[in-house]
C-alpha cells in the first residue's frame, strides 16, 4: 500500500473501494475511494479519514510515510462515516491528537461517536499554523451535511474540498489528467446530481470565496484529484446550481402491457420533431441514480405510469420520491400513462412534478391500449403546448 505524493510533503493516504456498488441507495458501478490526506510540516497533519473497513488500507499508507502515532491533528471536514469511520480506531492509536472540525463537526462526532476527544473547534474562516503552512477553513453548512468545512492549504494553493468536486471512481490514478476526462466528468454530474443537487443556494455561496483563492489543486474526498480541469469543474458547479439545462427531454417510466411505453416512445417522438432532445429511461432497466444524471440537465421531465391498483407502479413511485428529495428546480413536467379503469397514476405523477414547482404540460391519459390516432393527437398536444 503505496501513498501517492500530491505536492511536496502532502500525499494521498486514503483508501480504493473497489467492490462498492450501492451507496446508500447511488448505483456505484465504478466503486469509489476515501481520500485522505496526510501533511508533514512541524504539526503533522492528517485531513480526515476513510470507511471504517479500509481503516488498515490507510494506515498502511501513511506508514509508508511516517509512524502513525507521530500525527498531531486531525481535520475532520465532515462526519458521515465514509470520511469519519477511521478516527476512533486512529484516535485509540493517538488519544493526544487533536480533532480540528466545526462545531457541528463537534457536534456530530460526538453523537456518532460517544467521543471525548481532544477537539478544536474552528470559526469559519480561522486559520491555523503547522508550521511551515497554513491552513484556513471555511464552513460549508449544508453542502451537504450541517457539518460541513472546507480546506486551503494556503502556500501550497491546494483545496481539500471534502464531499464537493467528488466522483464515485475506483482507480488507482489520483489525477485528473491520468484517467479519461470524460468518464470522470460523468461521475462528477453524477455525483452532484445525487449528492448536491437539493444545496444548490449553499454552493453559489461557497463558490464565492473560492473566486478570489489561486488554487492549484482541489483535493476532494472521493474519486479523482482536480489539477489540469479546475476551471472546468468549477464551471460545471456554477451551471448545475443555478439549474441551468439543456434542450434536451428525459422521458421515464414503467409499464405494464407496453401501453404506457407506447406513449413514452410518442412523446419521444413528438420532442424529436421539435428539436430537443430526448432520453429514453424505463425504470425497469435503468437505476433512478443514473436517470437523476439525466435530470440533473434536462429542461423536459417526462415521467408516466399505468395504473395498478389505483396507484402509480413502484418503481415511479420510488424515482419519484427520490427526486422530489433532490428537488431540481426550473424544469417542465410531463405526467402520462395509460390505464384500465380508474386512471389514478397519471394525476399522481401530476402531482408530484407540480409540487416540485415545475410548469406543466398538459398530462396524457389513454385507456388501455393507445391507438395510432392518440398518439398523433398526443405528440400534436405536445409540440403545440411546446409552442406555446
Ligand atoms: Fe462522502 Fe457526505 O460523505
Amino acid at each position: 500500500m503505496q501513498p501517492k505524493k500530491i505536492k511536496e510533503n502532502i500525499y494521498w493516504v486514503g483508501a480504493i473501494d473497489w467492490d462498492i456498488r450501492n451507496f446508500h441507495g447511488y448505483a456505484t458501478q465504478r466503486g469509489t475511494t476515501y481520500n485522505a490526506y496526510l501533511i508533514i510540516d512541524e504539526k503533522i497533519t492528517l485531513i480526515d479519514t476513510v470507511k471504517h473497513y479500509l481503516y488498515d488500507e490507510m494506515i498502511a499508507r501513511i506508514s509508508a510515510v511516517i509512524d502513525p502515532s507521530k500525527i498531531d491533528y486531525i481535520v475532520s471536514n465532515h462526519v458521515e462515516m465514509d470520511h469519519s469511520g477511521g478516527l476512533p480506531k486512529l484516535l485509540e492509536l493517538i488519544p493526544n491528537a487533536k480533532v480540528i472540525t466545526s462545531p457541528n463537526g463537534e457536534a456530530g462526532l460526538k453523537a456518532h461517536y460517544q467521543s471525548e476527544w481532544d477537539f478544536h473547534v474552528i470559526k469559519s474562516g480561522e486559520t491555523i499554523n503547522i508550521g511551515k503552512r497554513n491552513l484556513s477553513f471555511v464552513t460549508t453548512p449544508m453542502l451537504h451535511w450541517p457539518d460541513n468545512m472546507v480546506g486551503y492549504l494556503v502556500e501550497d494553493k491546494i483545496l481539500f474540498s471534502n464531499d464537493a468536486f467528488g466522483q464515485h471512481i475506483a482507480s488507482s490514478e489520483r489525477f485528473d489528467d491520468q484517467y479519461p476526462f470524460d468518464i470522470i466528468q460523468e461521475e462528477a454530474a453524477k455525483y452532484y446530481a445525487n449528492i448536491v443537487l437539493p444545496y444548490g443556494t449553499q454552493v453559489q455561496k461557497a463558490l464565492e470565496p473560492l473566486q478570489d483563492l489561486d488554487i492549484e489543486i482541489i483535493a476532494p474526498s472521493h474519486g479523482i484529484i482536480w489539477r489540469s480541469q479546475i476551471q472546468t469543474i468549477i464551471n460545471a458547479y456554477r451551471k448545475w446550481s443555478s439549474n441551468e439545462t439543456d434542450h434536451k427531454a428525459v422521458i421515464v417510466y414503467d409499464t405494464m402491457w407496453n401501453s404506457t411505453e407506447r406513449i413514452a416512445y410518442a412523446i419521444q417522438a413528438a420532442f424529436e420533431d421539435i428539436g430537443v432532445n430526448t432520453q429514453m429511461r424505463n425504470l425497469k432497466t435503468v437505476h433512478i441514480s443514473d436517470i437523476m444524471t439525466d435530470v440533473l440537465t434536462a429542461k423536459y421531465i417526462c415521467v408516466g405510469s399505468p395504473t395498478l391498483n389505483n396507484n402509480m407502479m413502484p418503481n415511479v413511485a420510488a424515482f419519484l420520491t427520490y427526486m422530489k428529495g433532490l428537488a431540481p428546480k426550473k424544469r417542465t413536467g410531463l405526467a402520462f400513462g395509460s390505464y384500465g379503469w380508474g386512471g389514478q397514476s397519471i394525476g399522481q405523477v401530476e402531482e408530484v412534478l407540480a409540487g416540485l414547482g415545475f410548469e406543466l404540460l398538459d398530462k396524457i391519459k389513454l385507456q388501455y391500449i393507445p391507438v395510432t390516432e392518440q398518439l398523433q393527437e398526443a405528440i400534436q398536444k405536445i409540440k403545440t403546448g411546446y409552442q406555446s
